[in-house]
């Protein structure tokens, strides 16, 4: 009985333990970002008003992923900031996320 709950245990370990990144990022992009960004990182009506820009515009896609990190850990303009609120893991695997959003 103990060997099988250890088996099911490592099994959804391991089932878990590949894809768990990115479908955090989306659940967390879904769930804190998306209002004002958009699913498709193009910005939503009131992201827009507010000033954020398209993810696939130039001026984005040309900032590196340091500076990325840095305006979703400390905020910019109405961009409310995410420190304390999510790891820097978290935040990593949320721009790498939004470079890869079409
Ligand atoms: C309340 C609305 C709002 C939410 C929620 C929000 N953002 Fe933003 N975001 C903005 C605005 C507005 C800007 C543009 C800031 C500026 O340039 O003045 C921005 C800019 C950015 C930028 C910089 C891109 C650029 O235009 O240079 C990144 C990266 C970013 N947001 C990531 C995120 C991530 C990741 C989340 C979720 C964890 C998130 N944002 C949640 C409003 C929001």
């Amino acid at each position: 009985m103990k060997a099988m709950i250890c088996t099911m245990a490592l099994g959804m370990l391991l089932a878990g333990a590949i894809p768990a990144a990115a479908d955090d990022a989306a659940a967390l992009y879904k769930s804190k970002c998306q209002v004002c960004h958009g699913a498709d990182g193009k910005g939503t009506g009131a992201g827009q008003k507010m000033g954020a820009r398209d993810f696939h515009s130039p001026e984005v896609a040309k900032q590196s992923d340091a500076e990325m990190v840095k305006i979703t850990k400390e905020g910019k303009g109405k961009m409310p900031k995410f420190e304390g609120k999510l790891t820097d893991d978290q935040i990593k695997g949320l721009i790498t996320y939004i470079r890869g959003l079409k």
